[in-house]
């Protein structure tokens, strides 16, 4: 057999411990794949002391992840610290300088400098591979760089971040507050270091940032995507979803329009019949609408331990051997600029609750300010009251056929300057699926 591929690994959390103790328990396994031994040959993580799982003791120790990837003597650095910047960026760009293979899980530095490093690799004959850092354990990265590459693809969409679709479904099925199942995402290790980015939608934006790209041959446009978390969503608004057909995700979808490149993240309401809808708990699902395949959906566990190591893994034991695809599919010099599609020109139907005064009028003073901004509605109804509401007002849901974003934040202007309603009105985007 040949040489073993020596990896430098920084991070031992949640994925690095994980990747450590399957590299030690499946060695046999992994250098049969590999055709060669692979070896954790040195280490970084803050707490030296800190019970890993895994008997460390006989590698090299780093305090620094920069050092380790200046100094090791290593084929591969494996990044498992996180963040988009600090120690992350730092060391991943020291290990790409000195021509390394670079293994990465971490989304938010590629969606903030993805395009920047593909240029250094590709410039210093090195490599990035990155499967872990789209939609965990699934196969996503490679299917739409390699698999896929006859085809042209229209849209690209999914749930993407595990915590979020956990707390949802928990929410849904067993009546549980927002805050509880948050902790237990925490717990169970789906949850980013500031879980703020899993709720806030900014841990599927980054994701869907790089999908994008893979999909569209174009630089990675982070900042061109409209985010909204599931913070808002409440109890009420996923009952009155269930009772009208539809479920509540928080969806990531990038599709070619007219006028360019619409990239979004946003609790979605998609019919309950549909295959993504089915999508429960911490599993995350991809669909990737193609020209000659036609359309296609993998889905599998998108966070945790184990499954995060397995995509770390089949890039390890890729960079033993010497097969080389460019990072994002296309030389970096050769991607596209993106082209963004303005979200106000973004077209769908919407779910619409207001808390609606009792008074006279405010139903028809509602439908004609909708009507004005040409909205036909599907729907309107009066929900019974629920713990938001007070004597003086009622529960409203309306749901519009297809519109614009543009002519529907107009029309709710209209509607809250008249002074029917109490409090802010809660919009959901509806997708239309198979
Ligand atoms: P984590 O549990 O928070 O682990 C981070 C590790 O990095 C810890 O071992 C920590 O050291 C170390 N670290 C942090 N800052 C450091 C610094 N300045 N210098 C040296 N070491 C430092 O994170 P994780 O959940 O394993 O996630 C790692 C990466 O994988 C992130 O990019 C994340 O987005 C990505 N990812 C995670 C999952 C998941 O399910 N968890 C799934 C897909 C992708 P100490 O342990 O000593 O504190
Ligand atoms: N925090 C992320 C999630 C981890 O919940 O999906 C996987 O990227």
């Amino acid at each position: 057999m040949d040489r073993p591929l020596k990896l430098g690994l920084a991070g031992l959390g949640t994925v690095g411990a994980s990747l450590a103790r399957l590299v030690k328990d499946r060695q046999e396994l992994y250098a049969r794949r590999a055709g060669r031994p692979i070896e954790i040959v040195a280490v970084s993580a803050r707490d030296r002391m800190k019970d890993r799982g895994v008997d460390l003791s006989a590698i090299e120790w780093f305090d620094d992840p920069v050092a380790l990837a200046e100094k090791a003597d290593i084929d591969v650095f494996v990044e498992l610290v996180g963040g988009s910047d600090g120690a992350a960026y730092d060391s991943v760009k020291a290990a790409l300088g000195r021509g390394l293979t670079v293994v990465t899980a971490n989304k938010a530095l590629l969606a903030h400098h993805g395009v920047q490093l593909a240029r250094l690799a590709q410039k210093k004959n090195a490599a990035i591979l990155f499967e872990a850092a789209v939609a965990g354990g699934i196969p996503i990265i490679k299917t739409m760089r390699e698999a896929l590459r006859g085809n042209a693809t229209s849209r690209v969409y999914g749930i993407l971040n595990g915590t979020c679709n956990y707390m949802l479904t928990r929410m849904e099925k067993e009546g549980i507050a927002f805050e509880d199942c948050l902790a237990d995402a925490q717990r169970l290790g789906y949850a980013e270091a500031d879980p703020t980015f899993d709720i806030g939608g900014f841990d599927a934006a980054h994701k869907l940032a790089v999908l994008t790209s893979l999909a569209f041959g174009c630089e990675i446009d982070l900042d061109s995507i409209f985010i909204e978390g599931i913070d808002q969503v409440s109890n009420a608004d996923i009952e009155a979803a269930a009772e009208l057909g539809f479920r509540i995700k928080l969806l990531a979808v990038a599709q070619r329009t007219e006028t360019g490149i619409e990239q979004r993240v946003h609790p979605t309401m998609i019919p309950a019949s549909s295959a993504l809808a089915q999508i429960d708990g911490v599993t995350n699902a991809v669909a990737v609408d193609t020209d000659l395949l036609g359309s296609i959906l993998l889905a599998g566990p998108g966070a945790g331990g184990e499954a995060t190591a397995s995509a770390v893994l089949s890039d390890v034991i890729d960079a033993a051997g010497s097969a080389r695809v460019p990072p994002l599919g296309l030389p970096a010099n050769e991607l596209a600029p993106y082209k963004r599609a303005r979200m106000r020109a973004h077209e769908g139907g919407y779910y619409i609750r207001l808390s609606v005064l009792d008074q006279v009028g405010a139903f028809a003073s509602i439908a004609r300010r909708m009507a004005e901004n040409g909205i036909s509605l599907e729907s309107i109804v009066q929900r019974r009251r629920d713990q938001t509401d007070d004597g003086a007002t009622r529960p409203v849901v309306l749901i519009t056929h297809e519109t614009t974003e543009a002519a529907v934040r107009k029309a709710l202007e209209h509607v809250s300057r008249d002074g029917h309603l109490r409090g802010e009105p809660r919009m959901i985007r509806i997708e239309a699926l198979n």
